[in-house]
Parts: structure tokens; C-alpha cells; sequence
């Protein structure tokens, strides 16, 4: 490119960003989800699914983490969520594309945080997210009851789903993910089918309970929740003097 191309490009690739990021802020506004469909593009998303696919094949994969172990025997929490799962910063060098992945949904969050001035996104103060949770269900049934990721304010805001799943038919493979969005009309649901390269959003707290349904065919997915500067800051200082008190009551105990 001359200087010249590289410039309009830049123009265009920056008027593309402007237009995903209102339409994302939109969505969530209006309706508290957003899908974005043909997102890193078929070249790309195939760089991720075959990074997930070496993970899968190191055995890298473990079962979820089990929401609530209080009274309960493993047998039953295996029925709220059977999918198997590892973490990654995306900076490991056999994870390189998912490394871009995450760099492509930070922008936009990041962006679409930076450009809001009315609307939902407003009431977070965007500064942070969790590593990347790959996950797999690996057919046979596997799923994870409905649920609210961040019931109990831990500071998680936007839950972000990258699905990976080539010519996915939930008919024959069921594996759907449906929300319950607070404040729809009371029979109303999202029904989000997990196909390869789709991004969703959607808020974390209690607004949008969810499950996947069963799956029967091996399904794929990276997930990245982010964190609201604030909450997120309340919640670690709970969590720090919770563990305080703990271990004051441990060195007085002996
Ligand atoms: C809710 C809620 C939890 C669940 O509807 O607000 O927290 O597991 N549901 O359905
Ligand atoms: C989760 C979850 C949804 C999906 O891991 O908390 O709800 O579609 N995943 O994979
Ligand atoms: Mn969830």
C-alpha cells in the first residue's frame, strides 16, 4: 500500500470499529445481548479452533469448576455442569490466536466502553477481565443447567462467548445456549446457536440466567468476562478481609 492506502484503510478500518462498537453498545442497551456473526473471519477462526483442538489433544482439558459443593455429593454437581475446561492468558506461544482473539474483543470492549456517553454501558467503568476459559462439551449429553454467572456482584459485567463449531446443526446437536432475559415478556428467550466464528455479548448479573442444553456432538467455546473497575474492587476487598478474618481465626485457634 502506498501511504495514501494505508491511510484511507486506516479510515475504513476505523469507521468499521466505530459502527461495531455503537451497534454492541446498542444491543446491550436494548436488549441486554448482542451477536456478532463472521467475526475474526474463516482464516482466522480456523487459527483458533486448531489451537483448541492441540489443547484438547495435550489432555490439557478438566471437568468445570463445580458451582457449590455445600451439601452436595460430586455425582450431582456433575448433572449442573459436565463440560471440561482450562484457562489461558493467550500469551503462551501455542496459543498465539486465541491470543489474537482476546486482543480483537478488547479493543472492542474496550472502545465501546471509552464511547459511551448514554445508555446502559455507562454504569461501568471497564479496567479488566479474566483470563480465557476454553471450554469443550464433549457430546454425550453434556450441558450446564440455567444459571447467572455473577449472581452475587464479584465484579464480572460482560460475559463474551467466541463459539467454535463448524456446520452446527442443533437439531442432530443440540448444545444450544438459551437466555431468559430479565424484563422480556415472560415467555420470551434468546436462543443463541453456538456456530463457528460468532462473538455474543451479554450482561453477566442476574438480567440473564442461561444454560446450554444438552450437547451431543464435541462443542467448543472461549469465554472472557469482564470486570467493572468498581465492583470488581469491592468485591476483592470482601474477599481479602473475608481471608483476613480467616486467618486471624486460624493463628488464634493454636
Ligand atoms: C434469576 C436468577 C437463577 C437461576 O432468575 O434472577 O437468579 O439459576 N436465576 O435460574
Ligand atoms: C458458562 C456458560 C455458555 C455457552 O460457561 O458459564 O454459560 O454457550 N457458557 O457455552
Ligand atoms: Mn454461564
Amino acid at each position: 500500500l502506498t501511504s495514501g492506502e494505508a491511510l484511507l484503510q486506516h479510515h475504513i478500518d476505523e469507521d468499521v470499529l466505530e459502527d461495531t462498537c455503537a451497534n454492541i453498545i446498542q444491543d446491550l442497551s436494548a436488549y441486554g445481548l448482542c451477536v456478532l456473526d463472521n467475526f475474526l473471519g474463516q482464516e482466522q477462526g480456523l487459527k483458533v479452533l486448531s489451537e483448541v483442538l492441540e489443547i484438547k489433544g495435550r489432555g490439557d482439558l478438566r471437568d468445570g469448576q463445580l458451582v457449590s459443593t455445600r451439601g452436595k455429593g460430586k455425582e450431582d454437581l456433575k448433572t449442573i455442569r459436565s463440560d471440561q475446561i482450562c484457562w489461558v492468558h493467550g500469551k503462551e506461544p501455542e496459543c498465539e490466536n486465541i491470543g489474537y482473539l482476546i486482543g480483537r474483543v478488547d479493543t472492542l470492549i474496550t472502545r465501546a466502553n471509552k464511547m459511551v456517553n448514554n445508555g446502559k454501558l455507562k454504569e461501568y467503568n471497564i479496567n479488566g477481565r479474566t483470563k480465557a476459559m476454553v471450554a469443550c462439551y464433549p457430546g454425550s449429553g453434556t450441558h450446564y443447567v440455567k444459571h447467572v454467572d455473577n449472581p452475587n456482584r464479584d465484579g464480572r459485567c460482560i460475559t463474551a462467548i467466541y463459539y467454535l463449531n463448524r456446520n452446527w446443526d442443533v437439531h442432530r446437536s443440540g448444545g444450544l445456549l438459551r437466555i431468559f432475559p430479565e424484563g422480556w415478556r415472560e415467555d420470551k428467550v434468546a436462543d443463541i446457536e453456538p456456530i463457528f466464528d460468532r462473538l455474543l455479548f451479554f450482561w453477566s448479573d442476574r438480567r440473564n440466567p442461561h444454560e446450554v442444553q444438552p450437547a451431543y456432538d464435541t462443542r467448543y467455546a472461549i469465554t472472557l468476562w469482564y470486570f467493572d473497575a468498581v465492583e470488581r474492587a469491592e468485591a476483592v476487598r470482601q474477599y481479602d478481609k473475608a481471608r483476613t478474618s480467616l486467618e486471624n481465626a486460624i493463628s488464634t485457634s493454636i
